[in-house]
């Protein structure tokens, strides 16, 4: 059989992709998903408003097929997320009459949630990223949100301390993105210093990785991975695409016609030696870093076609929209 990115990889780390149900019932995506990755991450099936969209309902089928599908063709699975400013339910800050509830029923709701989600894939969902993006990235230290509001600052660690309850084995993760920023980066190793001291159950820290072909470059990453390594947590790869606009431009290079003659010959080789940078620094840090997982799939579909300019369609991925190896993809196993 043909050798995938987690064949190039095995002496490194698991490589995962994030997916939805449907990318397993398409014939052709889950050959590829299994030809290349060896690890999952649920691109939305997991989170509060899909898993637990009323207070006494779970609806569990997305995330179910998705851990039944890992255990079948023995891929990891990454549990993501727990605790997040968005894809929350409404329901979870407010009582009957739509008044916003105190500290101890948002507490005890949250409880409940890690306790059944985590509860329910004991043993199956190796990883979880139990608080997402909880640090602000303007002045304040942490991001103004409902858990913050009504519950204070300690909502992170009890949701650390939950799911370590609901599963003693599962590496569990503070998630956040925009950690090449070096103002960010500071407040993120401030909070996972603060929950270390504490003794909070936190495993590992999460860097998003949404990058662009011209950032970040090799010196940034090299000294953002080492800072980060020195907290002596694990550190993952979590959410990691490059995106085909540079940085500066990523706002403005807007088009009417999503054509595909945007991905000009000169960008994917920009993405290509930039994908071949990243995973050196990758390899650099192999004894710090315990998986690298890509934000999509194929440049089909990604989250950057809506984002930041709704309907411009992006090409971030190693993957071309025929699901086809791009030159990124040989800019990551040639080495
Ligand atoms: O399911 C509904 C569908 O019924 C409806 O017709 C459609 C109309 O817009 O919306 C669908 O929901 C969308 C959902 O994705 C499922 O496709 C939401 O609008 C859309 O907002 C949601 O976007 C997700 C986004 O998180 C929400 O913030 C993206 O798929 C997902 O890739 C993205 O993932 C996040 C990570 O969880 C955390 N880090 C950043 C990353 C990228 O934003």
């Amino acid at each position: 059989t043909m050798k995938g990115l987690k064949d190039y990889y095995q002496n490194y780390f698991p490589i995962g992709v994030a997916i939805e149900p449907g990318d397993l019932r398409h014939k052709e995506k889950a050959d590829l998903i299994c030809r290349e990755f060896n690890s999952l991450t649920p691109e939305n099936a997991m989170k509060m408003s899909t898993i637990h969209p009323l207070q006494h309902t779970y609806r569990w089928e997305q995330a179910d097929a998705i851990v039944s599908f890992a255990r079948q063709h023995q891929l990891k699975v990454r549990g993501h997320t727990l605790c997040w400013h968005l894809q929350t339910p409404d329901w979870m800050f407010e009582d009957k009459q739509g008044n916003k509830v105190g500290r101890d029923t948002l507490l005890q709701r949250l409880h409940d949630h890690i306790k059944a989600v985590v509860g329910r894939y004991k043993g199956q969902v190796y990883a979880w990223d139990v608080v997402n993006e909880a640090v602000a990235d303007g002045k304040e230290f942490l991001r103004p949100s409902k858990w913050l509001e009504i519950i204070g600052e300690d909502y992170i660690a009890k949701a650390f301390q939950w799911a370590h309850e609901a599963d003693p084995d599962a590496v569990l993760f503070y998630n956040d993105y925009n950690e090449i920023s070096p103002v960010k980066a500071e407040k993120i190793l401030q909070l996972l210093t603060k929950l270390k001291s504490q003794n909070v159950p936190v495993h590992g820290v999460g860097l998003q990785s949404h990058w662009a072909i011209n950032e970040p470059g090799r010196e940034q990453l090299d000294s953002t991975l080492a800072r980060f390594a020195r907290l002596g947590l694990a550190m993952q790869i979590t959410e990691l695409d490059i995106s085909a606009y540079s940085k500066e431009h990523q706002a403005r290079e807007r088009t009417k016609n999503d054509s595909i003659a945007l991905f000009t010959p000169e960008k994917q080789l920009k993405q290509s030696l930039q994908y071949k940078m990243c995973f050196e620094m990758f390899r650099k840090y192999r004894q710090y870093i315990t998986g690298v997982t890509f934000w999509n799939l194929s440049d089909q579909h990604s989250w950057l076609d809506d984002f930041p300019v709704k309907g411009r369609k992006d090409f971030p991925l190693l993957f071309d929209t025929t699901l086809k190896r791009k030159e990124a993809y040989y800019g990551v196993v040639n080495w």
